[in-house]
């Protein structure tokens, strides 16, 4: 195991988090201070950053819903969040650029896969680019193909874990 410490986010995390978010993705498609300070509020049970020597380095984040597909206007509100909902749809994964490939992006999504299992959650759906479908491939997660997703104007790929 890393020295990584992962811990749900509070709101004094807002700033760093924000920070990583605006190197980690184009401004199109970065998520903006408040939105992630809504879902911090509204789901923080979803949403976990990864701590070195008391520093935030990355962090991974999502909401619940009864639906079988991650929908754009989630990348915007948390209106669409259902707190008993079967599934979650992962947001966003982020790791800063000096501390990726050490292995801690798979440190939060299994640890965001273990809470989403004790939580009784049935599957879990993501959007990514398609450099990144072997990524989530090495989680079981399955590609079902090109997402009608027209999030930041980029091509996005549909994918799901089944949890039970
Ligand atoms: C994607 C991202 C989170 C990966 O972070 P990372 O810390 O480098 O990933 P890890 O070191 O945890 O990688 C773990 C494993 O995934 C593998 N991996 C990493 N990128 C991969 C890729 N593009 N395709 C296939 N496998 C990949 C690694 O080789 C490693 O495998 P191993 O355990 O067998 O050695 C990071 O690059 C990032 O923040 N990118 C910018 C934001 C982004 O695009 N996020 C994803 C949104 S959908």
């Amino acid at each position: 195991m890393s020295n990584l410490k992962i811990r749900n986010a509070l709101s004094n995390d807002l700033n760093v988090i924000s920070k990583i978010e605006s190197i980690c993705f184009p401004s199109a498609e970065a998520a903006p201070k408040n939105v992630f300070k809504e879902r911090i509020e509204v789901f923080p049970k979803g949403f976990f950053v990864a701590e070195l020597n008391n520093e935030v380095i990355g962090f991974i984040n999502g909401g619940a819903s009864n639906e079988n597909t991650l929908e754009d206007d989630f990348f915007k509100t948390m209106n669409l969040h259902l707190h008993n909902g079967e599934n979650l749809m992962i947001f966003g994964l982020d790791v800063l650029p000096e501390h990726q490939k050490k292995g801690y992006a798979k440190e939060l999504m299994n640890h965001f896969i273990e809470e989403a299992k004790k939580d009784g959650r049935k599957k879990i759906f993501l959007t990514c680019k398609q450099h990144l479908i072997g990524f989530y491939e090495q989680f079981g997660y399955v590609n079902k193909g090109i997402s009608d997703s027209t999030h930041g104007g980029a091509k996005w790929y549909d994918m799901y874990l089944k949890l039970t």
